[in-house]
């Protein structure tokens, strides 16, 4: 799978679908530099993406260096594209001159120290590649990490930073990843804000610097870590594409720059504003790792490749592979306001209908009867729950019910014991004021002493009662990046050992708490991230659960991240976020698309809502495997039409959806055309009649979907045995 041809010094990455091709080229000196001159379908000669003109004719006036593919390209050497380091030495220099030093190819992935990263559970799912630069002056040593999967479409890269010299030296900006591609590309990105995460965004491919990034100390509501680079041709179900995905929960950036000599570059990994790091004499750094994915196949190809990765790869522990309970959350049935009573009238209807958890949302500690008091005091409050958790959760337990836990760990509030005791453990400059966001301050999380506050607190929450499930809620980004044990010119490292930090205290309390399910939450969906899914298996998608508007959140989400992963519940009408009222039935069939669930007060429903989730839950339980683990493939997009549809098919079944927007007279939908599905392969639904798979990518499915505003329909077939 790795290949060193020596006499042509290229190293060639390759499984059956792809090659990855780096080359090392001398110069007039001897000294080698290191390209990546390919990624894509397979080649048979990796060699041949030597023999390229691009590289050097049309810039006689120009720096040769800005034709040329650079692996790991550095700041002021003539390059003048975005690089991916910039190092910043006593002496005032900034660049580096990364010269080739030697490689091993090792079985399997080593583990990234500190920070999550996708895996393997066997050496023979691939292979890596560790190529060693190094910058003569310095003494920098830059260890590139190259790891190629078997049986994906998939590589991933990552880059070491070892300090050999006896200097110090500043890291200014240290990147994951270069990729470089000949010719022009489209962006493809996920954008948003609170209650409207990520939208899909297109942006043509032009002689520019394309970026987008996060500087909240948190991936954000604004811009996932994620980016697509698409041919213009390429559609859902056709041609080339590269997906670039980041496993960091902080600051990020993806530039895209593209230049007169068509050649793209897209650098991803933390972003620079924020961030400078201090590199002593003998210290390394570990920058996070980005995951490329190619596909021939459009954009469904690319998303299917990072869905069984994230889902298979990157999650893990005992809920990765199982079957996610259906659960009911009392956030917008209650907000604040509930006791004993109220909670267990909403377990009963749910338990009565078929739910199989209930969860406490935010306010069952301190003394937090609104937002402005409480984050930190992990005791729960007596007055409102009195014999506390465990006498909750016995009761919830007792209906047939499993008990889950809202908190907000990485928080304070000014109003609390905790900040009252140690008013420094919370990020701040000295002597400026604390900006509060949501009335709370952002706990500390590059301190040891509060990194282990929070283990120690939350551990003894989760295992006060029997809790079966914990939402790791998030509700503000920095404003302040200053620590106090980050004073002297250290500030700049606060937002990165912040998620170092965060990283630590995951690992910590997802280890301890093994038969727990988590689940994250940011605002919603606001730090929504391959590094936090590394932790937690699922996150809550957005706080917009109108149906109409979810369509849009979970089809952008699916780009990257597969249905296992995102959180959607059906909620009440008019709908909290934006006061649209759509029916019971598409509320529960667009909440089918991911972990189903509730959000609002089942002891209101009417009895016909009641007899309409009293079956829609039935059906989530006999197709949820198909729905979480079977491929997932976007049929109609809602950024284009009236009509959303998509499908998840596996060995079992097929489930085909379909979605109405607004109804208008004579509206004659169309048949709508399957993808991906094996042609000989025979359906057949409940009444019996046979559909072959052939026929169904061919001609389509007549979605029988109700002549009303944003109207649903799923069809469920049974795959035939052979
Ligand atoms: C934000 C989350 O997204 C909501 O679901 C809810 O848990 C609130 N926080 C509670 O404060």
């Amino acid at each position: 799978m790795i290949q060193f041809i020596e006499d042509k010094r290229v190293f060639h990455l390759f499984n059956h679908d792809v090659s990855f091709v780096l080359a090392l080229i001398p110069d007039r000196w001897g000294n080698e530099e290191l390209l990546m001159t390919y990624y894509g379908k397979r080649l048979n000669h990796p060699e041949c993406t030597l023999r390229t003109s691009q590289w050097r004719e049309g810039a006689s006036f120009d720096s040769p260096r800005q034709l040329l593919p650079y692996a790991c390209p550095t700041d002021g050497r003539g390059d003048f594209r975005p690089p991916m380091l910039r190092v910043l030495q006593e002496n005032g220099g900034m660049t580096a001159e990364l010269f080739f030093q030697g490689y091993e190819i090792v079985p399997g992935k080593p583990d990234l120290q500190g920070l999550p990263s996708v895996y393997t559970e066997d050496d023979s799912e691939a292979e890596t590649l560790l190529i060693r630069l190094f910058d003569r002056k310095t003494k920098l040593m830059v260890q590139l990490a190259y790891t190629i999967y078997a049986e994906r479409p998939v590589v991933t890269a990552s880059c070491k930073l070892v300090n050999q010299g006896e200097n110090d030296l500043l890291l200014d900006q240290a990147a994951s990843v270069t990729l470089s591609l000949p010719g022009s590309y489209d962006m493809i990105h996920l954008h948003g804000a609170w209650a409207k995460e990520r939208q899909v965004e297109r942006i043509p491919a032009g002689c520019m610097t394309r970026s987008i990034g996060s500087v909240r100390g948190a991936s954000g509501h604004e811009h996932n870590p994620f980016a697509v680079l698409a041919l213009p041709q390429t559609t859902e179900h056709a041609g080339d594409c590269f997906g670039v995905s980041l496993v960091y929960s902080g600051d990020f950036e993806m530039t895209v720059d593209e230049n007169a000599y068509y050649t793209t570059r897209l650098v991803a990994g933390i972003h620079p504003r924020h961030f400078s790091w201090h590199l002593h004499a003998g210290e390394s750094f570990q920058t996070p790792e980005a995951v490329l994915v190619f596909s021939e196949n459009g954009l469904n190809g690319m998303s299917q490749s990072f869905h069984s990765l994230y889902r298979e790869r990157l999650c893990r522990g005992e809920w990765r592979d199982r079957q996610r309970p259906v659960l009911i959350n009392n956030w917008e049935a209650t907000y604040f306001d509930f006791n004993p009573e109220k909670i267990l009238a909403i377990a009963r209807a749910g338990k009565e209908i078929g739910v199989e958890m209930f969860v406490l949302d935010d306010g069952w500690f301190g003394k937090r009867n609104n937002d402005d008091s409480s984050l930190g005091d992990w005791y729960v409050n007596e007055q409102k729950l009195p014999g506390g958790l465990k006498s909750l959760s016995a009761s919830i337990h007792d209906l047939g019910l499993q008990f889950g836990i809202w908190v907000e760990p990485e928080m304070i509030s000014p109003d609390s014991d905790l900040y009252r005791a140690h008013p420094d453990w919370c990020l701040h400059e000295s002597d400026r004021m604390r900006t509060e966001a949501r009335n709370q301050l952002i706990l500390d999380l590059t301190r040891t002493e509060v990194q282990d506050y929070i283990i120690s607190s939350i551990s003894k929450v989760i295992g006060s009662g029997d809790i079966n499930y914990v939402k790791w809620d998030m509700n503000r980004n920095f404003a302040e990046f200053g620590s106090e044990s980050l004073r002297d010119g250290r500030e700049g490292e606060t937002s990165h050992r912040y998620m170092l930090g965060l990283y630590r205290v995951l690992h910590e309390i997802t280890s301890r708490f093994p038969h727990v399910l988590f689940e994250s939450c940011s605002g919603g969906g606001g730090r929504f991230d391959p590094g936090i899914l590394a932790y937690m298996p699922q996150t809550w998608t957005s706080d917009d659960t109108d149906a109409e508007e979810r369509l849009r959140i979970q089809y952008g989400t699916s780009y990257c991240y597969p249905a296992s992963a995102m959180g959607a519940h059906v909620s009440a009408v008019p709908n909290h976020q934006i006061g649209r009222s759509t029916p019971i039935r598409t509320r529960c069939e667009v909440a089918l698309g991911g972990n189903f669930g509730f959000e609002l007060d089942l002891t209101k429903l009417t009895k016909e809502e009641i007899e309409e989730v009293r079956r829609q839950i039935s059906r989530v339980k006999e197709i949820r495997e198909t729905t979480a683990q079977g491929a997932f493939t976007r049929l109609l997009s809602p950024y284009e039409g009236n009509i959303t549809a998509w499908q998840f098919a596996d060995e079992k079944r097929l489930v085909v959806c379909a979605y109405r927007t607004l109804a208008h007279p004579n509206d004659r939908q169309l048949p709508i055309r399957l993808h991906g599905l094996c042609a000989d392969a025979e359906y057949v639904d409940e009444k019996g009649n046979v559909y072959s798979a052939n026929d169904l990518m061919a001609f389509g499915i007549q979605p029988d979907l109700p002549q009303r505003d944003f109207s649903s329909w799923v069809m469920v077939l049974i795959k035939k045995e052979n």
